[in-house]
């Protein structure tokens, strides 16, 4: 079998800054921030955290880890590990499910981040001045009403991304992500620094970190297992295409654990960004997915340095966003540069260009389909456009049963010779080894498919 030749990474930090980038995202500051508000806050942090590192971070370990065996496309790794290890080469969904998921994820992914590029443009231009309620509202609803608009800013973003993707790993990816991590990083701790002398930091602590268990139900758990899949970047393939590129002198549990605990603490620094303006403004914490696109400009309008603060504010999402939407890009078209011999710039541009395309119906989903229900005649996901069936099928269903898979496989299919040489583990007895291979093996597939049984049976739980 032929192997194509990949890019590798230039350095670790030139990885863990693309990794981080990809974990880093919408997830951490638009997602994170409006979930733990509506699930009562610090309760939810707490488990949120415990959730990541005890089944996010072990099946994060086993992606980077079948990717760098592989060394090729989630597809190319999977059919290649599953041929040496003479097992059916239906463990290739592991690829497939994973590649045509972050395809769909980005299709929407892109909608949602040409909303942030828009948000900055109407932080720059002091749009925010003197909102209410009332007004942030209706910016909102008039800029999602328009198909033209938000098809102009969905084709933008997912321009920037093609452009970054067809550089190549290092001319494109790593240029990117060395420039732009750094950025995000420096915002958002300016961002925390100006939250923290506002009056309503002290709430905005008690809120994210004194917890109140009696809100806590079964269904707490499963949402902050969902959220920690999709935040931590796992079972979509993204981290297996990083680690195919991968040398082997980079340690993956030293790696999988600064990722996780790099994307844990962006989640709950974005929290203390957020919230203290929420609280000092009075405004709703519980508000869902308008949180940082409605409640929060209020803020900004309000506050004396607005422009500053709000452009930052947004820059920071959208950069987020860009480098997160990269590694989705990445797994199909790594594919599509192994099994077509058009060259990364045809690749990325027919893959990136049916993602835009695809794009189009999330697009259309928050005006003219806003009340197209397309499952609704087959009974199921009724209420559901289309936009949110992308999104539910992908975190509830594809995510889970990839994740389970993959665990699966590292921990079972591997053999453990293998295994540990690939982790430069020396000894089997060593203590975080076995506790990691007790968790793919054991504690994540059950876990996983707990949240499944309440899924698919809400009295399960
Ligand atoms: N982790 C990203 C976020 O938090 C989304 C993502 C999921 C990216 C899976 C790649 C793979 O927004």
């Amino acid at each position: 079998m032929t192997t194509f030749a990949h890019e590798h990474w230039s350095s670790r930090f030139a990885f863990l800054m693309a990794a981080i980038g990809s974990a880093v995202g919408l997830g951490n500051i638009w997602r994170f921030p409006f979930i733990a508000g509506e699930n009562g806050g610090a309760a939810f942090v707490i488990i949120y955290m415990m959730t990541t590192l005890g089944i996010a971070l072990p099946i994060l370990m086993a992606e980077i880890l079948i990717g760098r065996m592989g060394g090729q496309s989630p597809i190319g790794s999977m059919v290649r590990l599953a041929r040496q290890h003479k097992k059916a080469r239906l463990w290739a969904v592991i690829g497939w499910g994973g590649t045509i998921g972050a395809f769909v994820v980005l299709s929407y992914y892109s909608v949602i981040g040409g909303w942030a590029l828009k948000y900055t443009t109407l932080a720059v231009s002091n749009a925010f001045a003197g909102m209410d309620g009332e007004g942030s509202g209706a910016l909102f609803a008039d800029f999602t009403a328009s198909p033209l608009t938000l098809f102009f800013w969905h084709t933008a973003f997912m321009g920037i991304n093609i452009v970054i993707v067809i550089g190549g790993l290092h001319k494109g990816i790593e240029r990117a992500v060395t420039t732009l991590m750094p950025l995000l990083f420096l915002l958002l701790l300016g961002m925390v620094v100006y939250a923290a002398q506002t009056p309503g930091f002290d709430q905005a602590l008690g809120f994210l970190f004194k917890a109140d268990f009696s809100k806590v139900t079964a269904m707490t758990f499963l949402t902050a297992v969902g959220q920690g899949f999709f935040s931590v970047s796992v079972a979509l393939g993204a981290m297996m295409t990083y680690g195919a590129y991968l040398d082997q002198s980079v340690s993956i549990p030293r790696s999988a654990f600064i990722i996780a605990l790099a994307d844990t603490g962006v989640a709950l620094l974005a929290g203390l960004a957020i919230f203290p303006l929420v609280f000092t403004y009075a405004l709703a914490p519980g508000a869902g997915p308008g949180l940082v696109f409605v409640t929060v400009p209020i803020a900004f309008g309000q506050m004396d340095n607005g422009v500053l603060v709000g452009t930052a504010f947004f820059v920071l999402l959208s950069v987020a966003a860009i480098t997160s939407a990269i590694s989705l890009l990445e797994p199909a078209v790594s594919w599509a540069e192994e099994k077509f011999s058009g060259g990364r710039r045809t690749a990325t541009l027919v893959v990136g260009g049916a993602c835009w395309l695809l794009g189009l119906a999330s697009v259309l989903s928050f005006n003219d389909w806003s009340e197209f229900y397309p499952l609704a005649s087959l009974g199921v996901l009724d209420g559901k456009t289309v936009f949110d069936i992308f999104d539910f099928t992908v975190t509830s269903w594809v995510q889970p049963t990839v994740g389970i898979l993959m665990a699966l496989f590292a921990g079972w299919v591997l053999s453990r010779e293998d295994v540990m040489a690939a982790l430069g583990v020396t000894r089997a007895g060593e203590l975080w080894f076995r506790l990691w291979l007790f968790a793919i093996r054991i504690v994540c597939p059950l876990a996983i498919l707990l949240v499944f049984a309440s899924a698919v049976w809400p009295d399960f739980v």
